[in-house]
This record gives structure tokens, C-alpha cells and sequence, in this order.
């Protein structure tokens, strides 16, 4: 292949120049302050079309090297359009997160060590103040000493290891060393969740050869929160029939509604059979950071592991996710491994990361949250999570109050389930089960995807959607580190005058 003369960015055959470090350097936290310090100048929603930003992007890579100038303008001209910005404080969809700055900061640093905290000694500040910082954070959440943790990058992860620790327990399965396939010698393993609960949990149990079918979903009463007594019903129709019951989930702040599982009932029933309770609490822990909430976490001080995740709630830039065990010796029994080449002299007087998950490289995350809970401290991120709560109580209370929205769900943290649902429709939809009520339910789901895509559409405010008993639902969510008053106000005024809009327009004859 013919190439042009070789230019190395003046760098000659090592990295990139410590001057020209400095000045891109420089130039690119110029360019993050002023992001931050802007995001509302750009849509919340990326406007694009799938292919759009792909179509803008060389298909074969660069032969040589290219001026540090061309990537930052192509960094505006290419990637800004195709971002969704989730740093935006109209950003309410799914569960709203922050890249704080002392997060980002973290971020920058723990790239620039680069250390791969799979062992002590590859890196035993990283592992260190890992320990502390998890610890930190115990304290925060009002778990007891007997809780240690690892840090993953994902609540997925986290229930994973759970659901393996919870497998590594049952007696006689043996499952690490002889597998499951193929084996009559060993009953079907059972694991209960509840039907709100995040599909994650099921993943892990996909994983696990656990399968599908192995994930019983209990039923939740009115308020999505698991039903005890369906949870005991099922176990006791399982022992009968020949399956292994081995664990339980339940959660603290499911994913479309933030409800929360009855963590002391659902304990007592592990305790009487004999199975590990695992909380996910991945978004609705962060809430026992404040003293007024710490009951939200009641009961999970029995949990055999929890998760809760900092990069939810905890103004964490994504990815960090606190894993906490009981147990910490059947994680290791259920995951540790050590090669000729990995082993260390240190022994059982330090913590190898390495050893208490699936993965070996271990990124040091822990710098961040350090950060973060230096620069804001426990205080300060509770009075930010505090306000949040309180802005979703104001949302929660001008959807009561309008006769033309209806909230479809309680609200124990920061998130509102809500729709649109005209005042002439309510009465209509009071014999359910009718004709003209199902009519009007399906007219509503209509109305309700239509006014979140109108809304998002407007760049100004994002919300996500689920369905509560078949009912579109659209869920306000707060979480960011920017959000105001003013944001939330904002998001009410468009769902309020796209509403009234699409009704006049979509509302068919026969509901008119
Ligand atoms: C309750 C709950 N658990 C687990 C998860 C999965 O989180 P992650 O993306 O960290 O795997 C979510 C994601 O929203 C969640 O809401």
C-alpha cells in the first residue's frame, strides 16, 4: 500500500508529547466546563436517524497520523449530534444520572494511572481505597460491618455474582466443578423474584444454567411491591413438586415504578427456607444516604448480598456498582482461580479483586467515588438527593391536582408514573372490563405514546415510558446533579399543552 511520508504528530515512536498533552489537555476541560456549564443549548434527545453518524465517519481508519485540531472539530461536528444527553437537567427518562465533576475528574485520573487493580500488588492503593470507599459507603447506607464489597461496573454484574454465590451454597450441587447439564443426580434449582423485578436478575439466572424457567416471578399487590404470602405459596408448591429452591431478589426500587419489595418479611421466609437473600437496590439505595430514608433498606441487613449502584443516584459518572456480601469466602469459593502466573505472595493478609468476580482486569473506580464523597461529602449529596425527592413530590403533586393526568403508581423516591387521561374519559373507564372501557384504554395508550414522543421530540425535556397492567405509562424520573425546579416545571408545561393538543386531534369519533 503506497502511504504518504510518515508523520508521528512530532511525537517520534512514544506517545503523544507531554506539551501537547498539556495544551489538548487544557483545551478539552475547557471544552467539558463549557459543556456542563451548557448542556440545555443542545436537544436532550440525539435528532438523528439510525446510520446518520456512521455515514460522517471514515469506513477505513486513518493510514497516518492526523492533527489533534481535525479530531476536536470533528468531535463537534460528528458526535455532539448523535449524543443524547443524559447530563441535560431535562434528562428524566429511565432513572436520571450525573458525570459529576469531581466524578469526571476521577474519571481522567483513573485513565491516566491506568492500573489494573486485579491484584494487591498490581496496584494496592486501588484496592485499598477500594476497601475504604466501599466502606465508606456501608456507613452511609446504614449497613451493618459484616457487609464487605467489590466494585463491578454494572448492577447486572453485581446480581450475577449473587445468583453464583447463592448456586455455590446449595449442598451437594457442586456446580463449579461438575457443571449442571447432563446430571440426574441433581433437582431443577428455583429462584423467586417479583414481576416488577429487573430483568437483569433473569439474565443472571439465563447465565448460570439456572434458566429461565428457574425464575419464578411473584406477584406484586397494589402498590408493585412483592407479595410475601404468593412468595411462601410458591415455595412450598415447589419443594412438593421436586425443585431446589436457592434464592431470592427482592428490590428496593424496581425499575418502572421504584417500589419496594417488604425486605423483613421476605428475610424471615429465607431464613425459614433456607435461602440466599439478595436485595437490588441498585437505584433505590442511594436513598438510605439519607437518615430520614434509611428505612428504605430495612431488613437488609439480613440480605446474604446487595446492590446498589452509584452510578444510578450517586452522581457517579457510569460505570460503578457496589456489590456487598455477607459472605465473602463463598464468593471467593465461587469465583477465585489463580493461575501459575497470577500468584502473589501476600496471601490471605490482602484483598485480590481478582478473586470475588468473572472478570481478572479491574479498573480503579474507587478514585472517583473517593472523589466524589470528599468533594461534596455525605451532607452535601444528601441534600442533593433530598431535593430531588422533593421535586418529585411537587410533580407527584401537580399530576393529582390536574384533572386531565392520572398517577398510575406511588412514589417512594424520585421517579412519578403518570399518564394523560382527559377528565370526560375518567368515567368511562370506571367499568372496566367493558367494551367502552377497553376502548378508552387503548385510545389512552395511543394518546400517551404519542404525547412522549411529542414531548421528547421537542428537545426541551426526555422522558421514558413503561406499562403498569397494560396501561402506557410515562415515568418522570430525577436524578440529575442540574436539575431545578424550573426543569421539572418546564417538562409539566409541555406534557400539559402537547396533551391537550394531540387529544383534539387524535381522539377518535366515538370517544368524542
Ligand atoms: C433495579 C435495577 N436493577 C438493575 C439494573 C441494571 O443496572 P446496570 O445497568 O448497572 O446493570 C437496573 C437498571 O436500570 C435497575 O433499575
Amino acid at each position: 500500500m503506497a502511504r504518504g511520508p510518515v508523520d508521528l504528530n512530532g511525537a517520534g515512536l512514544g506517545d503523544m508529547d507531554p506539551e501537547a498533552f498539556r495544551k489538548y489537555g487544557y483545551q478539552l476541560i475547557d471544552w467539558i466546563a463549557e459543556y456542563l456549564a451548557h448542556p440545555e443549548r443542545y436537544p436532550v434527545l440525539a435528532h438523528v436517524q439510525p446510520g446518520e453518524i456512521r455515514a460522517k465517519l471514515p469506513e477505513a481508519p486513518p493510514e497516518g497520523p492526523e492533527p489533534m485540531e481535525a479530531i476536536l472539530h470533528d468531535l463537534d461536528r460528528v458526535i455532539v449530534p448523535g449524543i443524547t444527553h443524559w447530563n441535560h437537567p431535562a434528562f428524566f427518562g429511565y432513572f436520571g444520572i450525573s458525570g459529576s465533576g469531581p466524578g469526571i475528574l476521577g474519571e481522567l485520573l483513573c485513565a491516566a494511572f491506568n492500573v489494573n487493580a486485579m491484584l494487591w500488588k498490581t496496584s494496592p492503593s486501588a484496592t485499598e481505597l477500594e476497601e475504604v470507599v466501599l466502606d465508606w459507603l456501608r456507613q452511609m447506607l446504614g449497613l451493618p460491618l459484616s457487609f464487605t464489597g467489590v466494585i463491578n461496573d454494572t448492577a447486572s454484574i453485581s446480581s450475577l455474582c449473587a445468583i453464583a454465590a447463592a448456586r455455590e451454597v446449595v449442598p451437594g450441587l457442586k456446580a463449579r466443578q461438575e457443571g449442571l447439564p447432563g446430571r440426574p443426580d441433581v433437582p431443577r434449582l428455583r429462584l423467586y423474584t417479583s414481576e416488577q423485578a429487573h430483568s437483569s436478575i433473569e439474565k443472571g439466572a439465563i447465565v448460570l444454567g439456572v434458566g429461565q424457567e428457574g425464575v419464578r416471578k411473584i406477584r406484586t399487590d397494589v402498590a408493585f411491591r412483592m407479595d410475601p404470602e404468593a412468595l411462601e405459596a410458591a415455595i412450598a408448591q415447589d419443594l412438593k413438586a421436586g425443585w431446589r429452591p436457592f434464592c431470592v431478589v427482592a428490590t428496593v426500587g424496581t425499575t418502572s415504578t421504584t417500589s419496594i419489595d417488604p425486605v423483613p418479611e421476605i428475610a424471615d421466609l429465607c431464613h425459614r427456607y433456607n435461602l440466599w437473600l439478595h436485595v437490588d437496590a441498585a437505584y433505590g439505595g442511594a436513598a438510605a444516604v439519607l437518615p430520614e430514608m434509611r428505612h428504605v433498606l430495612d431488613g437488609c441487613e439480613r440480605a446474604d448480598s446487595l446492590v446498589m449502584n452509584p452510578h444510578k443516584w450517586l452522581f457517579t459518572p457510569i460505570d460503578l456498582s457496589a456489590f456487598y456480601c455477607r459472605h465473602p469466602e463463598v464468593l471467593k469459593r465461587a469465583f477465585s482461580l489463580v493461575p501459575d502466573y497470577l500468584r502473589t505472595a501476600e496471601g490471605e493478609a490482602v484483598t485480590n479483586y481478582m478473586d470475588y468476580g468473572v472478570q481478572l482486569g479491574h479498573r480503579f473506580r474507587a478514585l472517583k467515588l473517593w472523589m466524589i464523597f470528599r468533594y461534596f461529602g455525605w451532607d452535601g449529596i444528601a441534600a442533593r438527593i433530598r431535593e430531588h425527592l422533593r421535586m418529585a413530590q411537587t410533580f407527584m403533586a401537580w399530576v393529582d391536582a390536574d384533572p386531565d393526568s392520572e398517577r398510575l403508581a406511588p412514589v417512594p423516591f424520585s421517579v412519578v408514573c403518570f399518564r394523560a387521561r382527559p377528565r370526560d374519559l375518567a368515567d368511562r373507564l370506571t367499568s372496566a372490563g367493558t367494551q367502552e372501557a377497553q376502548e378508552v384504554e387503548r385510545y389512552l395508550n395511543l394518546l400517551n405514546e404519542a404525547l412522549l414522543e411529542a414531548v421528547n421530540q421537542t428537545g426541551e425535556a426526555f422522558l421514558s415510558s413503561t406499562r403498569l397492567h397494560g396501561r402506557v405509562t410515562l415515568r418522570l424520573a430525577i436524578g440529575n446533579i442540574r436539575t431545578t425546579k424550573a426543569h421539572v416545571a418546564r417538562a409539566w408545561e409541555l406534557l400539559r399543552s402537547h396533551g391537550a393538543r394531540l387529544d383534539r386531534e387524535r381522539r377518535p369519533p366515538t370517544l368524542r
